[in-house]
Order: C-alpha cells, then structure tokens, then sequence
C-alpha cells in the first residue's frame, strides 16, 4: 500500500487531495497547523480514515521526526500562506512558510530517502503580468511576497529534480475553486455573498477591489486529478493546469449573480452594480481591497498536460459556480436552524 503525506490537508486542495488518494488505495497522512478553533471542516468526513499530525512548515524538526516516521512515498506540499493580498501584509512569514518550507522538505527527502516522490504547488502567480496565454515556457515575473516565495520553491524543486535525481514536480496551477474555498478569496466571497441574499434581500452590497483583473477558474476536484497523473508519470516534469479560459472578475460576479436572478446594472465608472429590477445598489467597488500590485491577466496555455497527461477538465464553471451558491446556502441555512 503506497503512503503519502500531505502538508495543508486541511485546506481546499489538500482536502480533496486526500479523498482521491483514498480512493485510489492509498494510505493518507496529512500535516494540521495548530489553531485555536478547529479548521478541520474540510476533512472531518474521512478523519477515521487518515493519520492527522500537528506541525508546521517553518519547524524543521517536527517535520524531520514526521516524515522519517511515516515513510512516505511521497509527498504533496500544500501547505502556505496562500493569500496574495495578505502577503503583502505578512511578507516574512509567507517567504518562511511557502519558500523556506519547500527547501526543509526537499532537504529531508534528499538526506532521509530520495525515492520519496515530491509534488510542489506552484501557481500562475509566477507568470506576473507576462503576456497570456501562460505555458510552461513562459518568463516568471512574480508580483507579490507570495509569488516571490513561491518562485524561490518552483526553482528549488527544479534544482533538486536536476542536481539529486529526485522525483519532484510542480504543478503550475492557476486558480482553482469550489464550495471547500476560502472565504476571502474572490469565488467564495461572491457565492458566499449570493447565498446570503438568497436568504435575507437586505444585506449590505457585496464589497470588491478590481473588477478588472483576469484569471483562469477550474474546479479544484479536476486539478487533484492532474497533480496525481503528474507523481504518477514516467518522468518527473512540470506542468501548467487550468481550464484555459479567461474571466473577468466583473464576469465571475454577472455569473453569480445571473444564478440567483440578479442582473446587474454597471454605474458608468464601474464602481457600482445596481439590480436592474430594484434599483438598489448590490455591488460596491472599494479602495480597501486592491493590491499594491495586481496581476492582470492568467490565462493558461495547458496544450502539455492535455497531449502528455492526456487530463482536461470535466466540471464547467457555471456548475462550479452554481454548486458554490448552493452549498453555501444550505450552510447557512443549516446554521439558522441551528440557532432558532
Ligand atoms: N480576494 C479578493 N477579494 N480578490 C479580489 C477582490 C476581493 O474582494 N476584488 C477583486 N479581487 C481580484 C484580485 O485582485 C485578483 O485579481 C482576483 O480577484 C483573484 O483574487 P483571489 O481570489 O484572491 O485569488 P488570486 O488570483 O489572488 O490567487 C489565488 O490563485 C492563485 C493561482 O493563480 C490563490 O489561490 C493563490 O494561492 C494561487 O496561487
């Protein structure tokens, strides 16, 4: 039975990550930060079934102890500080968590076993504002402590794969979504937003920064199934993933809002949406939630990991969308019952 061991198994990826790996017969370990309140929502459905430890990646030890204890097969590295706009307010330690972190594992790997299989969440973060469609080839210009930290991982592991023979990989994925999201990430505050209103008509106007920016939105289920055709390839490459469809921000939200029967009139300087039937003011642009820097547009060119993974998508984001706004409803609905 193959083990693997998976930092952030608690988070959105790492989550569905260990389900599929579940599934595919293997034995799962996974790495919790410890927190005050319990986060382990996204995981307490198969928590009898995995091996949970508390650590960190900025504490080299505990993660030594941890892995030549568990003798993994391989190791997906999820875990970060993975907010770009909170990078620019935490730079030290997002460069010590999603940099430095990537340098202990691939250490302990190189000295302790380097047959373990390394996969390292690299993101479209690095391409910057290079123009788009982004490969594989594309020039890295990262713009943000976040995507600094995360070039210095994507490079190390490429320096490891060629100077010690390991088996490490980056998955260069551009953004992924679905109901496990964050809830300050852009997908979640707005579904998060429509859910609300579907429930009380009177909520304030959902708040916004850029309208402007672009990104390629896949379902994070259809991305955990490229990074494990990726560990499980002959060679270890690296690969761009996504859906290869651009978005606006402006259009995620008409997408949302279309769901729930809103349609949105834009103010002339975009920095309002009014509900066409109501009049009333539903989205309001606001200084506080722009970047000191953005990055304008991601789109990926994903012609390598079709041809050689022989992946693509298989959830639209419409569904995505729409599945997002349904879980959260019932959420909270769920909660309001709760209550009363
Ligand atoms: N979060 C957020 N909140 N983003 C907003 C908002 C807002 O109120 N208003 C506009 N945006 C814009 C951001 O400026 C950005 O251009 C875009 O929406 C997407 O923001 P996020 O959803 O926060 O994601 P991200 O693209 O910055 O980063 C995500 O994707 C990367 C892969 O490309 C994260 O998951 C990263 O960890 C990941 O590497």
């Amino acid at each position: 039975m193959k083990k693997a061991f998976i930092t952030g198994i608690s988070g959105q990826t790492g989550s569905y990550m260990a389900e599929l790996l579940l599934k595919e017969g293997y034995e799962v370990h996974g790495l919790l930060r410890r927190s005050s309140t319990i986060k382990t929502d996204r995981i307490n459905h198969i928590f009898d079934k995995i091996y949970t430890y508390y650590g960190d990646l900025t504490d080299s030890l505990n993660l030594y102890n941890l892995i030549n204890k568990i003798k993994p097969n391989e190791i997906y590295n999820f875990a970060a500080q993975s907010h770009v706009k909170v990078s620019f307010e935490t730079p030290e330690y997002t460069s010590n968590a999603d940099g430095l972190g990537t340098l202990r594992l691939l250490e302990i790997i190189k000295n302790l076993n380097n047959k373990i299989k390394f996969y390292q969440a690299s993101t479209s973060e690095l391409f910057g504002n290079t123009p788009s469609p982004q490969n594989e080839d594309s020039k890295l210009e990262p713009r943000s402590p976040y995507a600094v930290a995360k070039l210095y991982s994507y490079w190390l592991t490429r320096n490891y794969r060629e100077a010690y023979g390991l088996f490490a990989v980056n998955g260069i994925l551009f953004n992924h979504e679905g109901p496990r999201r964050g809830e300050t990430f852009i997908s979640r505050k707005v579904t998060l937003w429509c859910a609300k209103w579907k429930i009380n008509k009177n909520i304030n106007p959902l708040e916004v920064g850029n309208l402007n920016s672009i990104r390629d939105w896949t379902d994070a289920r259809d991305m955990v199934r490229a990074i494990h055709l990726m560990i499980q390839h002959k060679t270890a490459e690296d690969f761009v993933v996504g859906s290869s469809i651009g978005r606006s921000v402006k259009d995620l939200i008409e997408t949302a809002f279309n769901y729930i029967g809103i349609k949105i009139k834009w103010s002339e300087d975009l920095r309002e949406g009014l509900d066409l039937n109501t009049n009333k003011i539903v989205v309001k642009v606001v200084d506080k939630y722009f970047r000191p820097l953005e990055v304008n547009k991601l789109i990926a060119d994903t012609s390598k990991v079709k041809k050689i993974l022989n992946w693509q998508t298989s959830i639209k984001f419409e569904d995505m969308i729409a599945e997002m706004i349904e879980s959260d409803f019932n959420s909270l609905r769920h909660y309001e019952n709760k209550k009363v």
